[in-house]
């Protein structure tokens, strides 16, 4: 039988969300110049092809006389068509936030009870993504199931393409049930935080999670994605150096770049989460490089396996289309070191193989036997070997 992948999100989903730098100061104009600027960075061109409005977009004290929910007009003047428009005028798709309860995280209005009023809605301003949250909710799997499952069915409905993205963090084993209600990615987390460690954030009463811990996240779901559905490790951190709303003070470049390397590997979608109105050098050099973004949008669509942990460096293994493999070299360990690769413990044969470093799109050497690569303190070496 042959398994044809929703073409919606037949390899990770790519785009731009507006949380974690903006959180409610979100507005139509930021949104339209963040629009321009995944044009003109070139990140478009790259696949970052959805702009996904988060929450705190409507009126917050309730809907409207017909029970509709309403966009805040002071936030978008032009209303919700307009904007949605300009973005699609652009070559993109546009995304929008939902709760599966009255409220949303924020404390906006949510879906629950509302999901083919509210699907139609989106579907008549043309959104083509939806982020659907998980505040204020029993606590249950066969809930979540359930709730997720009507508004999926809404979806569907509107006859009009959406991608569906959930959002209640991992606890209820969406990896196991995301497909069944229509997901096509799914939190596998809680919040992510900027920084390479957990960080306690009072407001949630719950720890942000650091790149070094989603690295065994991961580690523990590479089975669960594939093409049509995805583990979603949270909404990008490169870039926001500490300036964005959600916790942290930020990473050295070469933690940002070990983040980006196991968001690659893991498959999972690549939401940024900085202004990238403002994109230097260095993070532009992480979102852009298109050897390693193609490890994360190879079309076999097979997460990496970690597949070994020498002392404190990790090593991934990601089989990709063309025959070759994507690994994974991360030192999580505070002193620089040596690793050595032997082929056989990659599933390797002892036979000559190109292999590159995705990162620096520099050819290393020929890896035959054995391959020895120094990997400084939270930094991951990317290789692309054969193919
Ligand atoms: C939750 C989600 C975040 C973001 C906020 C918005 O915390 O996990 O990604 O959508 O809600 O309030």
């Amino acid at each position: 039988m042959t398994i044809v992948a929703n073409a919606l999100a037949a390899t990770p989903p790519m785009g731009w969300n507006s949380w974690n730098m903006f959180g409610s100061a979100i507005n139509e104009a930021r949104l339209r110049a963040t629009a321009e600027a995944l044009v003109s960075t070139g990140l478009k061109d790259c696949g970052y092809n959805y702009l996904v409005i988060d929450d705190c977009w409507s009126v917050k004290s309730g809907r409207g006389s017909h029970g509709e929910l309403v966009a805040d007009p002071q936030k978008f003047p032009s209303g919700m068509p307009a904007l949605v428009d300009f973005v699609h005028g652009l070559g993109l798709k546009i995304g929008i936030y939902s709760d599966a309860a009255e409220l949303t995280c924020a404390g906006y209005p949510g879906s629950f009870g509302s999901e083919e009023q509210d699907a139609q809605l989106w579907a008549s301003w043309g959104f083509d993504f939806l982020k659907y949250d998980y505040c204020h909710v029993p606590s249950d799997q066969a809930t979540a199931i359930e709730r997720y499952q009507r508004m999926g069915q809404a979806l569907r409905r509107t006859g009009r393409d959406f991608l569906y993205s959930l959002c209640e963090w991992g606890g209820r084993g969406p990896h196991l049930w995301g497909r069944s209600v229509g997901g096509h990615m799914w939190r596998v987390s809680g919040d992510i935080s900027d920084s390479w460690v957990n960080v306690w954030v009072p407001a949630y009463a719950s720890y942000g999670i650091g790149a070094d811990v989603s690295m065994d996240i991961a580690a523990q779901l590479d089975e669960y994605g594939g093409p049509g559905g995805w583990n979603d490790l949270d909404m990008l951190v490169v870039g926001l150096g500490g300036q964005g709303q959600i916790t942290g003070s930020g990473m050295s470049f070469l933690e940002y770049q070990t983040h980006m390397s196991v968001w690659c590997l893991a498959c999972s979608p690549l939401m940024i989460g900085c202004d990238i109105q403002a994109l230097d050098v260095e993070t532009a050099g992480l979102l852009l490089n298109r050897e390693v973004l193609a490890v994360n949008q190879d079309p076999l669509g097979r997460p990496a396996l970690r597949v070994k942990q020498i002392g404190p460096c990790d090593v991934w293994r990601k089989p990709l289309a063309d025959g070759a493999m994507a690994v994974g070299l991360v030192n999580r360990g505070s002193s620089g070191m040596d690793v050595t690769l032997k082929a056989a413990e990659l599933g390797l044969l002892d036979t000559s193989k190109l292999t590159r470093n995705l990162w620096q799109q520099t050819d290393v050497a020929d890896f035959t036997f054995e391959l020895t690569q120094r990997v400084q303190p939270h930094q991951t070496i990317l290789l692309k070997i054969g193919g």
